[in-house]
């Protein structure tokens, strides 16, 4: 039929000129005559529905309003870098890495893009999905909204994968900005202040007519499949840019630390002039064999690293150093400022860490200080301005006692904070803990707020947070601006959280150094709350990821009688204690084995092996140590290990043998 032709000719056609417009910034066509195209492929699919494509290029004007994303897990974990940022630093990694090897091997450096990390499945050639980082287990399907991207491909060319996944940053150039403030202006609308959180709030708009018209662009920088076409990073990203992706032209392949250290500095000066913002440089190490062989801990990848460029600093007046209390009894002191623009917000306060940063510095009430914004939302104090010293400006003292509740501080040695130790009476701490197991990472109990939590510890309603869990609507009602229909969404809430999944009450407990993935972690491996409880030390810290301070800390909270009660309670209110993190298990063959995977393998991929060795009851370890029960070795082992497993005289077998084992 000539019609279905015409329209696969103008969608070919159209594809390949959004590709030399956004990707390879090269149009060849006067938007004039695109228009014409793109106008003649909308008639034809208006006239006949039946070849209708969400892959079409009409269809980067957006698809109308969505009621919201949906959360979808990830295939791979999506993780984010560790950073650096000194020199120092980058050689310790340098080290690590030749600690593993003895051979020569490449980094990649690559810009550090500054924006939203998004996850590209591709089928067949065509884009099926895309996905946020979320928690990095799960994200937001914005496919709608990703898909008004012009720099996105929808349809690829050339010789890809079947299926492969390809992840990128989202990012808003800085004429992007500028264009959406102007118009915003006109309109009498406050400007956004910076590129990066407005690219983030334009991916989770409701409207993807509106996703359309903002500017957005994405750089590539990661490819991850079954089969991918080689096992160099480089050379993939290359292949990718032939498949229509947007690949950076600034990818350098580098052999040494010191080669590394000449892109950093050279990008350091010449990022201001880029047409977009970037936060640092990636370094990446470019052989994925050895890639996978460093594997990943829980939350970074021990193959790549960023290191952050200085943040922008400004100098202003502290006026005065007030001291918060934490829900752990940390105290921070903190410096009020002079307010002053930084980075795009007005800055008020700042952390000041702690009294050995502050003797440090010698920081002073009346100094001009230096404050930049690191990676935390609160800047930090990072300099005094010594010359601008009023000379009679008396040295701070470190306050002694509680802000709060005026009980002595204390300070454990190798700690660097000062401690309020009154937990079950200092005002801050008891509300901290509430606000930290309500939140939505725990609990997530819909309609409880600070302030009604402050108003329920008032009327004496609760002390701790099992009490929660007794709360009758009847004495809530009486409270200050409570309503029926408040007082129903608290009941309900609290009532709705009692499904909450084991990992999440126990990060709600607040353990000190347990979070989120700690939790996780614990949950995975105890399976129950009186397993963990009776968990001593040294079956804590064979943990994978789990280290002494971690180990120490979750034993001495268990070890306080309050805390057993509480458990107690909560239990009896019908809180999960027994985790739901889906048991895959297949035999206990490997059980109480530590097994490290290493090396090339032939059947299976080495994920697949570490994935049977956890479903056999096996535990993955990273590192050979005289625990290890064996190495499951493949081709291309690196050396050192080789000779580190001899040494320690731990046996290792190849792929067959290990089938063996488990069959
Ligand atoms: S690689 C497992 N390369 O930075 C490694 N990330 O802090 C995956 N980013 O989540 C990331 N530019 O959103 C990589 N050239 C680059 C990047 C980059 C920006 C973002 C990315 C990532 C975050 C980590």
């Amino acid at each position: 039929m000539r019609e279905k032709e015409r329209i696969s000719l103008l969608r070919k056609e159209l594809a390949k000129h959004n590709h030399a417009y956004y990707v390879l910034n090269t149009p060849y066509i006067s938007d004039f005559e695109f228009d014409k195209l793109l106008k003649e492929l909308e008639k034809l699919e208006a006239k006949y529905p039946e070849f209708n494509d969400i892959n079409s290029p009409t269809q980067r004007v957006g698809s109308g309003l969505s009621d919201g994303f949906i959360t979808v897990p990830h295939k791979y974990r999506m993780l984010s870098l560790g950073n650096t940022y000194s020199e120092e630093d980058l050689h310790d990694f340098d080290n690590r890495l030749r600690k593993h090897t003895d051979q020569e091997f490449e980094y990649i450096c690559e810009l550090k893009y500054d924006g939203v990390s998004i996850s590209l499945t591709y089928e067949n050639g065509e884009l099926v999905k895309a996905l946020t980082r979320g928690d990095g287990t799960q994200g937001d399907d914005v496919t709608v909204n990703v898909r008004t991207i012009k720099s996105i491909p929808l349809k690829l060319k050339g010789d890809y994968p079947k299926t492969f996944e390809i992840r990128g940053e989202i990012f808003l150039p800085i004429f992007g900005l500028e264009l959406i403030n102007s118009q915003r202006l006109l309109e009498g609308l406050e400007p956004y202040s910076n590129t990066r959180n407005t690219a983030s709030s334009s991916l989770k708009l409701l409207d993807s007519n509106e996703v359309a018209n903002r500017p957005l662009d994405c750089y590539f920088f990661y490819l991850l499949g079954e089969n991918l076409p080689t096992n160099k990073h480089y050379k993939n990203l290359r292949k990718a840019k032939e498949w229509g992706f947007k690949i950076p032209d600034e990818i350098e392949k580098k052999t040494s630390i010191n080669e590394v250290l000449g892109f950093i500095n050279k990008w350091d000066k010449k990022r201001y002039d880029l047409p977009y913002e970037i936060d640092g440089i990636v370094i990446k190490v470019n052989d994925i064999n050895m890639q996978q062989e460093m594997g990943f801990t829980s939350k970074i990848p021990r193959w790549a690293i960023s290191y952050k460029f200085q943040a922008e600093q400004v100098s202003t007046r502290l006026n005065k150093i007030t001291y918060q209390v934490g829900r752990t009894g940390a105290i921070t002191p903190v410096a009020n400022l002079e307010p002053i623009k930084l980075a795009g917000t007005i800055v008020k306060r700042a952390s000041l860490h702690n009294a050995g940063q502050i003797e440090r510095l010698d920081i002073r009430e009346g100094d001009i200080v230096y404050v930049e914004k690191g990676g935390e939302i609160i800047p930090k104090v990072v300099k005094v301005e010594l010359k601008a010293r009023d000379l009679f400006a008396p040295s701070t003292i470190f306050i002694k006692k509680c802000p709060e509740c005026n009980t002595e501080l204390v300070k454990k040695d190798g700690d660097a904070k000062h401690y309020c130790p009154n937990f079950e009476d200092c005002p801050p701490q008891i509300v901290g803990r509430f606000e930290h197991f309500i939140s939505r990472k725990a609990m997530n109990i819909d309609g409880l707020g600070v302030e009604t939590v402050e108003l329920l510890l008032k009327e004496n309603l609760i002390s701790d947070i099992s009490d929660l869990y007794l709360l009758k609507k009847e004495q809530i009602l009486p409270l200050e601006r409570m309503a029926d229909k408040s007082a129903d969404n608290l009941i309900n809430g609290i009532e709705k959280s009692k499904k909450i999944p084991f990992e999440r009450v126990l990060f709600g407990f607040g353990i000190r150094f347990v979070g989120e993935t700690v939790a996780k972690i614990l949950a995975e491996y105890f399976n129950n709350i009186d397993a963990l409880m009776n968990a001593n030390i040294e079956t804590l810290i064979t943990i994978d990821e789990i280290g002494d301070k971690i180990a120490e800390s979750v034993f001495e909270y268990f070890s306080h009688q309050k805390n057993i009660e509480l458990i107690r309670k909560l239990k009896s209110s019908g809180l999960q204690f027994i985790s739901t993190i889906k048991d895959t298990s297949l035999s206990s063959k490997l059980e109480g084995m530590k097994i490290v995977v290493s090396g090339v393998f032939i059947q299976y991929s080495r994920s697949e092996l570490k994935k049977m060795i956890e479903e056999h009851g096996g535990k993955n370890v990273s590192s050979i140590s005289k625990n290890t029960t064996f190495v499951l070795a493949g081709n291309n082992m690196g050396p050192s290990k080789k000779k580190k497993a001899v040494d320690l005289n731990v046996p290792l077998i190849n792929e067959n043998e290990f089938l063996l084992k488990i069959s």
